[in-house]
Parts: C-alpha cells; structure tokens; sequence
C-alpha cells in the first residue's frame, strides 16, 4: 500500500469511524456485481452515516487521487456499483443512511436517505396511507440512491413512470465535496438547467445522491391481478391496447413473458404453481387493474376487459386472481424469472426498448438470426411490454458451457440484437443503465453528438474523475 494510501485511510477513518472503514475479510458482497460477472478489489469500503461525512470522504478522496464507486444494494445488472481489480478505488457504501426524513401528506411527497431499501420506504408509506409506486423485484435490497443512480423501471412504469418522474428534489455531494441542497419538493421550478435530472441515471458518475424528495400517491381501494394466456406477441400487443382502452390509469401493470422464461421458474422453483403450462400459448401476460372506487367496480372492469379480449382472439385463457394472495403468487411468477435465469446459468442480457407496436416484428427477426447463427440457442424473452421494454436474453444452447458460450460469442450475439435495436430506432439500455458492461457498445450505438455533450457535462462537474471513471464513459 503506498503512503498516500495509508494516509487517506487514516483520514477516513477519522471521517466515518475506523468501524466503518473496510479493508479485510470477506468483502465480495461489495466486490462482485449481482450477476457474477466481475469481481473487483477495493482499497476500502467505506460506511457514512450522513451527508456531511460523504461530504468529508469525497473532500479527502479528491485530495488523496482515489477515485470513489457510489454503491447501494448492488443489485444492478450492468457492473456499474462494484470497484476495478486495481485495489486503488473506494467503495462508498450508502447503506447506513437509511431513514425516512419526512413525509408531507398534504404536499404528497416523501423524503428520504439515499441509502433506504425501497422496500422498507415502500411499507413505511402505506402505514402513512400513501402509496410509493417505485416496484421492481430486487425491492428487498435495491435503495434508492441506487434507483435515481439507475433511473430503475420496473413493473409500475406504465401508470407512474420511471424514478425519474417520481422525483420532485435531491441532495447530492458534488465530486468537489459540496453539498448540494435541492430537497425542494416542488412540482414546477424552471429556474435553468435541470440538475436533478442530469443526476438521475448519472450511474454514480458525476456525484453523490445521499437524499432524495419523492412523490407520493393514495393507494388504491382495490388491486386486482390477472394472468392471460396468449396466441401470440401480436395479440399480447392487442391486448395491451385493450387494456388502455378499458382500464385507463387503472391500468399499472403491463408484463410479457414467453414461454421459455416459464418453463424456466417451474424448473428451478417447482413449488410455484404456473397456470397455462401445458397450454400451446407462446406468450402469457400479467396485467394489473387499480381502482379507487371499488372491488366490485374493478372486477366489473377486468372481466370486460378479458371477455372483449377473448371475442377479439387475442386472449386464449385467463385467470383473475381472488385474493391478495393468489395476486402475490402471479406476480411472483413474474418476478422470480431473473432469478431462475440466474440458477441456469450464465447468460446475456439485453435490456432494450422499441416502440410497442413495433415489438412483435423485431423479435419475429431478431429470433430468426440469433437462431440461424446460434442452432439451438435459447431466448429468454420477458419484460415490462407496457413500456416497450424486453428483456430479450440470450442462454447458451442446452447442455453446452454456458462460459464458454459467453466467452465466445457474447460479442456476435450482441451485434445481432443491437444492430436490429437500431434498425427499430430503440434503445439498448431501457432501464438497467449501461455501467460498464454496456459502455462501449455506447460508443457504437449513441449519436457522436450526443456523447460530446455527455463528455462535455463528465468534464465540467467532475474534471478529476473522482467520480465512478469508465462507468457509461470511457475514462
Ligand atoms: P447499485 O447496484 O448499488 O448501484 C447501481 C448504480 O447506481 C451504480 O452505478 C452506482 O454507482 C450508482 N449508485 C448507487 N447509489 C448511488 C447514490 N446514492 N448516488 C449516486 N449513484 C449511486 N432494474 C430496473 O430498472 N427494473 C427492474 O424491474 C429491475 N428488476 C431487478 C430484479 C432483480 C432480481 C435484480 C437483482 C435487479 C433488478 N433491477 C431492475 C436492477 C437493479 O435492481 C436496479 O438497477 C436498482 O435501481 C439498483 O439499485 P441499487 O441500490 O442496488 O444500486
Ligand atoms: C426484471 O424486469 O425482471 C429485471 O429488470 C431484471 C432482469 O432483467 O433480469
Ligand atoms: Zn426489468
């Protein structure tokens, strides 16, 4: 370790408390990102308990040369919360900053430490009555300093949005070591540049969120789940149309998933009942009706919906679910395919976003090339089909090295997926950001003037490159 190494510790550990400064044991929990990809070796992780000692830790960092990766729950999917394998860089844990500051009935907001799991911000709402809409299935350990780092999606979006709209104010320690005070609460402000939003989906690049004031709404009086069984992607689409129609803002949730991402849950979790398994359906869709007048009103709703959908060939079988319970079991279907994805192995995952419409054609294309240039490969086809956003994974055809296939053809996979994503005028990261999994394929597939821009913003706000270097852009 080199002096000035030595130093800096010293220094941190007079900021936060020597406690709270990691060096030793088994830290892969902040080392290695969710999905296995990469393990890195910090110089220390690093445990603030408030914005003031993030402020101190930044201030000594910058001084000392030691750049800094903002972490959460490290549950994102693209390496962008985990260190390099230099051992030069700090990990800054926010997870001790964890409290619920305020909550504003009357404005309908919430503030928040960056470092609060959403899950625990999502119950202490509801106690409040309120609802907290921000829903993805890493609830239980996602924060959401993380969230706003990410922007996360999840399975609200197609009534409340990304977190980016749930947003109303932010507190950030700029890679200076500043802090920022822009909790304001406030639904109009048009005073210049936007920072909040140039923070958000910043991915820990150009500062630190340690707070955050969110929008809150009144929880619906009654919540009703569906499953439908589909002929196709086309009449999944349909359906979605339908639903918009029949249901409007009822409508908050809107899932895909193909068959294969099903067979894959009742393989790794037999204990989860999957309705339609022994159906010819291809697709199978989640849908989700929220109503504030009433159940009865809700269900009257749901079941036109499904009787116009089944009329109209777009929908083969459905069920409603009858209680919260059986609601829980189908959105746990849903939610466990990441999971299952993750227990077969390693595999690609393209996070991609096409206009809805335009969706039942680029899989019909893009499954045609990967097939013919991959025999046997197995797609992972599922996601938030209200947002215009798949989860199109890739899976090393069945009993080969999924390593190997990684390894040897990750790269013409992508190619193929991507270069179709710009023929459809997409995305390739709707929502899990790009980290530094995703960051050269950025280059390729972002505007050169639209990455001057973002250079140019890196350059201004962090001309150190304290701040997560190489994460969306290239060091
Ligand atoms: P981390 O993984 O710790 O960090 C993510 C990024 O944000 C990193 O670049 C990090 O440096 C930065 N960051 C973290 N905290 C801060 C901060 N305070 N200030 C500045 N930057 C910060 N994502 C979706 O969008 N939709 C989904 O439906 C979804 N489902 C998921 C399901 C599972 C099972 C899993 C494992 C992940 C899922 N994700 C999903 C991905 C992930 O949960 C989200 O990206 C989440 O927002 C990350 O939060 P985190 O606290 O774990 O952040
Ligand atoms: C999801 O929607 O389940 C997530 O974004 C996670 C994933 O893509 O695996
Ligand atoms: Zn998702």
């Amino acid at each position: 370790m080199t002096t000035s190494h030595s130093l800096l510790l010293g220094q941190l550990r007079q900021a936060v408390g020597a406690a709270n400064v990691l060096t030793q044991g088994d830290l892969s929990a902040y080392e290695q990102d969710w999905r296995k990809r990469e393990t890195g070796k910090s110089l220390a992780v690093v445990r603030p308990a408030n914005t003031l000692e993030v402020a101190a830790i930044v201030k000594a960092c910058v001084a000392a040369g030691v750049s800094i990766v903002p972490q959460g729950g490290n549950t994102g999917m693209v390496v962008g919360s985990t260190p390099d394998a230099t051992g030069t860089q700090i990990v800054l844990s926010l997870l001790r900053m964890n409290s619920v500051r305020a909550l504003d009935g009357g404005n309908l907001t919430v503030t928040v430490d960056a470092g609060c799991v959403l899950q625990n911000l999502q119950e202490v709402c509801e106690k409040a009555g309120f609802l907290f809409p921000l829903s993805l299935a890493a609830e239980g350990s996602c924060t959401i300093g993380g969230n706003l780092g990410t922007n996360a999606g999840g399975t609200q979006v197609v009534r409340y949005g990304n977190t980016r709209e749930l947003c109303l104010g932010l507190e950030v320690v700029t890679a200076q070591g500043e802090i920022w005070d822009g909790l304001s609460g406030l639904r109009k402000d048009n005073t210049g540049y936007d920072l909040r939003h140039l923070m958000i989906g910043s991915e820990g690049t150009l500062g630190i969120i340690t707070g955050a004031t969110m929008k809150l709404y009144p929880l619906p009086v009654a919540q009703l789940t569906a499953m439908a069984a589909v002929p196709s992607l086309d009449a999944a689409v349909q359906l979605l149309g339908l639903a918009h129609q029949h249901l409007s803002a009822g409508l908050t949730g809107f899932e895909v998933m193909g068959k294969f991402a099903l067979r894959l849950v009742t393989k790794h979790f037999p204990q989860q009942r999957v309705p339609f398994q022994d159906s010819d359906a291809p697709y199978c869709v989640v849908l989700e009706n929220s109503d504030q007048e009433s159940e009865a009103h809700a269900r009257e709703r749901f079941e036109r919906l499904l009787e116009v959908a089944m009329a109209a060939g777009c929908v083969l079988d459905a069920v409603v679910a009858e209680s919260i319970t059986q609601a829980r079991a189908l959105w746990h279907i849903r939610e466990s395919i990441p999971l299952a994805q993750a227990q077969e192995g390693l595999n690609i995952k393209h996070d991609i976003s096409i206009s809805v419409s335009r969706i039942p054609e680029f899989v019909r294309l893009t499954d045609a090339q990967l097939e013919q240039a991959y025999p046997g490969v197995r797609l992972v086809n599922y996601g938030h089909l209200g947002d215009g956003n798949l989860h199109y994974n890739v899976q090393a055809p069945a009993g080969a090295d999924a390593e190997a296939f990684l390894r040897d053809d990750e790269k013409g996979v992508n190619t193929i997926v991507y270069d179709m994503v710009d023929q459809f005028k997409g995305s390739i990261s709707a929502e899990h950001g790009v980290g530094s999994l995703k960051r050269d394929k950025l280059e390729h597939h972002k505007s050169p003037v639209a990455l001057g821009m973002m250079r140019a913003i890196k350059q201004a706000l962090d001309p150190q490159n304290t701040m997560n270097p190489g994460r969306v852009l290239r060091a």
